[in-house]
C-alpha cells in the first residue's frame, strides 16, 4: 500500500508537475499577447517581437537568452516587461530617439534625481556641455594629465617595490586617488579611503543586474544608501569649504590647491541667464561622475595590464607608438558596459514589430561587440583590428560606427577623452619602466556585472632595469 502511495505520488511529481509548468509557462505568455492584441487591434500597430514572457513575475531573469532569437526580441526581465535589442542598427535606433526612448536607473535616487544621469532636455544639455568640455578640451586633458601623473608614477614604484600585486585592487586605487585629486583636489588619506568603500557599496548595488530593489537591513541596496548619505557629507562640507573661500574674497590656491577642481568648476558654472547650479545639482553630479569614471576606466586598465601580460608581441609594438588601437581593443573586449537600459515613452514601430509604451528596452551591446561578423576572431586580443576598422572605405566606417562601447547619441560617454587619457598614460608609464608577469594565466573569469578576473588577476611586477 505504501509503495503504491509513492509510485502514485511520484508519477504526479513527474508527470503532472511538468506539464503544469508549461502550461503556466504558455499561459503568461498568452497573457501578454492578449493583452497587446487589444491595443494592437485598437490603434493598428505592428505586432510584438518574436520572443517569449517566460514564467510569471520572474519572466526569463534567470535563464536570460539574447542569442538565436534576431535582432530584437520579447521578454521578461528584473520584474519587467521587455524588449531586448542586440544589432547595431536596433541599438543605434533607439540611442539616438531621445524622444521615444528615456533612461530607466532602478534606484535613480542613488545617483541623485539631480545627476546628469537622471535628467533630461535642457537641464540635461547644460550640465552635459560644462562636463563635456571640461573632459574634453585638449587643455583641460592635458592640465588632468598634469595633475594625476605624479601619483601614478609614485604608484608604479610602490608595486614594484611590493614585487607581487593583485592587479585588479591595485589599479582601483590609483584610480580612485586620482578621482579624489582631480574632482575634488584631495590628496590620499584615511577619509579618501573611507569614501572608496562607500564608492563601493554604491556601485555594488547600482551594478546588481539580478538584483531585487529590496531596502531592508542586510540588502546591498540599504548598504547603498547609507554609502550615499556618508558620500553626500563629505561633498556637503567641501562644497561649504569653497562657498567660505569665495565669501571672504580668498581665491586661496596656495592653501589647499582645489582652485580647479571638478567641484570648484562645478559651482561657478553659468547658463545663459547667469543661473548657478543649485547644491544638491553639484552634489549629485560628483557622485555620478566618480560612478561613471571610477571602476570604469580601473576595469579598463586591469584589462590592458592583463592582455598586454598575455601578447609581449602587443607589448614590444606599444613601445613603438602603438598605444592608442591598444586602449580601443580593450575597451571592445573589456565589455564594461555590457548593456544600457531604456523605456519606450510611447508605443514605438521598429523593424515590423511594436515596442509597447512603458516596456523596458535592453540594449545588449556585448552580444554586438563579440559578434564574429563585425569582429573575426572576436575574443581575441588583436589590436591590429583597428587598423583595418580606421580605414577610409564605406565598409570600415560602417563597422567603426558599431562600436558602442560609450554608448551613442545624445548620451554618449561625457567622460570618454577623460578614460581614454588615464588609459593611454598607464600603459605609457607601465610599457617603458616595468615589467609584469600573471601569475595565474589560466584564472577563470567571473562575468556578472562586467568580465573581471576571478581573483583579480595577482602577478609579479618589476621596475626593467633600463626603466626610469
Ligand atoms: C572605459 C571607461 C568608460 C566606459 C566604457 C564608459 C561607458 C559609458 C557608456 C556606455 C555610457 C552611456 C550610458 C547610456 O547611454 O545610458 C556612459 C555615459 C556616461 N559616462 Fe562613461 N564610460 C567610461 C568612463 C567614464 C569616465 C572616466 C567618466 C567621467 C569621469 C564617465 C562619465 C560618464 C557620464 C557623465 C555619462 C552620462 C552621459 C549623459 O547622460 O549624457 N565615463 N559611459
Amino acid at each position: 500500500m505504501l509503495v503504491s502511495d509513492l509510485a502514485w505520488w511520484l508519477g504526479l511529481l513527474l508527470g503532472a508537475v511538468p506539464l503544469l509548468a508549461l502550461a503556466v509557462w504558455h499561459c503568461n505568455d498568452a497573457f501578454y499577447r492578449a493583452a497587446f492584441a487589444l491595443l494592437r487591434w485598437r490603434n493598428n500597430l505592428p505586432p510584438l517581437p518574436l520572443g517569449h514572457m517566460g514564467i510569471p513575475f520572474l519572466g526569463e531573469t534567470a535563464a536570460l537568452q539574447v542569442r538565436g532569437r534576431g535582432g530584437h526580441h520579447r521578454s521578461h526581465l528584473f520584474g519587467s516587461s521587455t524588449i531586448i535589442m542586440s544589432l547595431p542598427a536596433g541599438n543605434k535606433f533607439v540611442l539616438q530617439s531621445h524622444d521615444s526612448f528615456g533612461l530607466r536607473w532602478p534606484v535613480p535616487e542613488l545617483v541623485g534625481l539631480s545627476s546628469m544621469f537622471n535628467v533630461e532636455g535642457a537641464q540635461h544639455v547644460r550640465i552635459r556641455g560644462f562636463i563635456v568640455a571640461a573632459f574634453s578640451q585638449p587643455r583641460s586633458l592635458r592640465n588632468m594629465a598634469r595633475a594625476i601623473q605624479p601619483g601614478i608614477a609614485a604608484a608604479l614604484q610602490s608595486w614594484a617595490a611590493k614585487g607581487t600585486i593583485v592587479a585588479a585592487k591595485e589599479i582601483g586605487k590609483v584610480m580612485f586617488h586620482s578621482i579624489c585629486e582631480l574632482f575634488i583636489g584631495m590628496k590620499p588619506s584615511p577619509l579618501t579611503e573611507k569614501m572608496d568603500e562607500w564608492f563601493v557599496g554604491l556601485l555594488d548595488e547600482m551594478m546588481a543586474v539580478m538584483g531585487l530593489p529590496l531596502d531592508l537591513p542586510g540588502t546591498t541596496l540599504n548598504h547603498a544608501r547609507k554609502c550615499r548619505r556618508k558620500l553626500n557629507s563629505v561633498f556637503q562640507e567641501e562644497l561649504e569649504k569653497r562657498k567660505k573661500r569665495v565669501t571672504s574674497g580668498r581665491t586661496n590656491e596656495e592653501e589647499d590647491g582645489d582652485e580647479d577642481d571638478l567641484m570648484s568648476r562645478l559651482m561657478q558654472l553659468e547658463d545663459e541667464q547667469g543661473n548657478k547650479l543649485s547644491d544638491e545639482e553639484v552634489l549629485d553630479n560628483m557622485v555620478s561622475l566618480v560612478v561613471g569614471g571610477y571602476e570604469s576606466t580601473s576595469s579598463a586598465i586591469m584589462w590592458a595590464v592583463y592582455h598586454l601580460a598575455k601578447s609581449p608581441d602587443v607589448l614590444a609594438k606599444i613601445r613603438m607608438k602603438y598605444t592608442a588601437k591598444v586602449v580601443e581593443e580593450t575597451i571592445r573586449l573589456a565589455n564594461i558596459a555590457p548593456v544600457l537600459h531604456r523605456v519606450a515613452l510611447r508605443d514605438i514601430e521598429y523593424g515590423g514589430y511594436t515596442i509597447p509604451q512603458g516596456w523596458h528596452v535592453v540594449l545588449w551591446l556585448r552580444a554586438m561587440h563579440i559578434d564574429a561578423k563585425y569582429y573575426p576572431d572576436p575574443l581575441a586580443f588583436n589590436p591590429d583590428r583597428w587598423d583595418r576598422m580606421n580605414g577610409r572605405s564605406s565598409r570600415n566606417h560602417q563597422e567603426l560606427s558599431n562600436n558602442l562601447v560609450f554608448g551613442g547619441g545624445y548620451r554618449t560617454c561625457a567622460g570618454n577623452m577623460l578614460a581614454r587619457m588615464k588609459i593611454t598614460m598607464m600603459i605609457h608609464h607601465l610599457s617603458l619602466g616595468y615589467e609584469w608577469e600573471l601569475l595565474n594565466p589560466d584564472e577563470g573569469v567571473s562575468y556578472i556585472p562586467q568580465p573581471m578576473p576571478a581573483a583579480g588577476a595577482p602577478m609579479s611586477f618589476r621596475k626593467l632595469s633600463t626603466g626610469t
